[in-house]
């Protein structure tokens, strides 16, 4: 399965992934899963806001368990952050079948439209647009960095922008959503221990800052007349970072856009996009909140107009407890090993799902704990300790 998933989107320059939603990459990697559904004769399924299903079993039955993650990348993003839960997915079903599993509930693989948002600016589109977080008018706003809409996009790559929406009855047929992902950080590393299950997913959000100043001539403008958002910027990207450590918390400021980004001019516009993510509510509040005072302040300072606008926001997310306990007990008991459980900083169509239906994760090793880069790594040895222990959840959740 790697072998064919591996050259789909990868840049030859930097050795990353640049798989967006709805581009050629995207469809090449839906192609993979579709051919991945149909070779093992499960029913393959698109649903009305472009997520792919691949079922064991008939739907309609209802108390689903479902696995599967995402094929979609950050700009030159790793090769594990997504793709390994829908390959172990498709590995840990394949040696359930080939061990003669009987199964008693219907199983279903799902690969989720956009979970990455590096297009249109916003993460896990296709789980918020199913679990009626994101509204269909919301979705219609949404605009990629050449002012292509989120519907155009859609259309071009065929698929029916009419029929986005709320999905309720497809969630009601499904009892739990298991999640397998790369781990992003190192805490399995440091504890020794190849895998581990999801406890909780800090509150996130992205905010966009504006600041406007005024376009002139880099050599003849003295420096006393100038209204630089440049200078603005890069003191509150300083202050993000000031404000996060005090806190406990993180912040990055990740992307930006310059107008009219010539050397020789000075900038109209920086906008910037910040990042922020603590262990509780109260402890990113107020990071955001001062880093919001400090470009207010800074960009005053500067005689530049500043606009702050939040893009999205995803809060404190406690993965159901019982499943939880069950993963740890299913995964305990056949490795005689207690199973870590960790919280984690980054977000996961699992954590959307999480409010509409018990979902869960499991974490596989990261040795250097390095995500969202071409660097990610995992070990074959950890990936296929993944995959036995999602056929062990399966095999405890779905069959007799
Ligand atoms: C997605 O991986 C995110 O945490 O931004
Ligand atoms: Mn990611
Ligand atoms: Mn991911």
């Amino acid at each position: 399965m790697w072998a064919e998933l591996l050259p789909i989107g990868r840049s030859s320059a930097s050795g990353g992934y640049r798989r967006f939603a709805w581009t050629g990459a995207d469809a090449d990697c839906r192609a993979w899963f579709r051919q991945q559904a149909e070779a093992r004769g499960l029913a393959h399924e698109v649903d009305r806001n472009g997520n792919q299903w691949a079922w064991l079993g008939d739907p309609a039955e209802g108390n689903a368990v479902v696995t599967g993650s995402h094929l979609d990348s950050v700009p030159d993003g790793g090769a594990f952050d997504g793709p390994l839960g829908i390959v172990s997915a498709f590995a840990a079903l394949d040696e359930l079948r080939a061990g003669g599993a009987s199964f008693t509930r219907p199983v279903a693989i799902v690969n989720f439209g956009d979970e990455e948002g590096a297009r249109f600016g916003l993460a896990c589109v296709g789980s918020r647009l199913t679990a009626g977080q994101l509204t269909v008018e919301q979705a219609h706003r949404l605009t990629d960095g050449d002012g292509i809409s989120l519907p155009q996009a859609m259309e071009a790559a065929g698929h029916d922008p009419d029929a986005i929406g709320p999905d309720p009855d497809r969630l009601a047929r499904i009892g739990a959503f298991v999640e397998l992902h790369v781990e992003q950080g190192r805490a399995l590393d440091l504890s020794g221990d190849r895998i581990g299950v999801a406890s909780a997913i800090w509150p996130h959000g992205r905010w966009r800052f504006d600041f406007r100043g005024e376009a002139n001539h880099a050599g003849t403008t003295r420096l006393a007349d100038r209204r630089d958002p440049m200078l603005s910027y890069a003191e509150t990207v300083l202050a993000a970072r000031r404000e996060a450590e005090l806190a406990g918390a993180v912040a990055t400021f990740g992307k930006v856009a310059v107008e009219p980004n010539g050397v020789n001019a000075i900038p109209s516009l920086v906008r910037g996009w910040l990042d922020s993510r603590a262990a509780d509510q109260e402890s990113l509040d107020t990071v955001v909140g001062a880093v919001q005072k400090a470009a207010r302040d800074h960009a005053a300072a500067h005689g530049v107009d500043l606009d702050v606008e939040r893009e999205s926001f995803t809060p404190v997310v406690e993965f159901d407890h019982a499943l939880r306990d069950e993963l740890a007990r299913i995964l305990g008991s056949d490795t005689d090993l207690k199973v870590p459980v960790l919280g984690t900083g980054a977000g996961h169509d699992a954590g959307i799902l999480s409010g509409r239906i018990p979902t869960a994760m499991l974490f596989v090793r990261n040795p250097t704990g390095v995500s969202h880069s071409p660097a990610e790594s995992a070990t074959e040895d950890d990936c296929v300790a993944g995959v036995t222990a999602l056929a062990d959840v399966l095999e405890g959740l779905a069959c007799t």
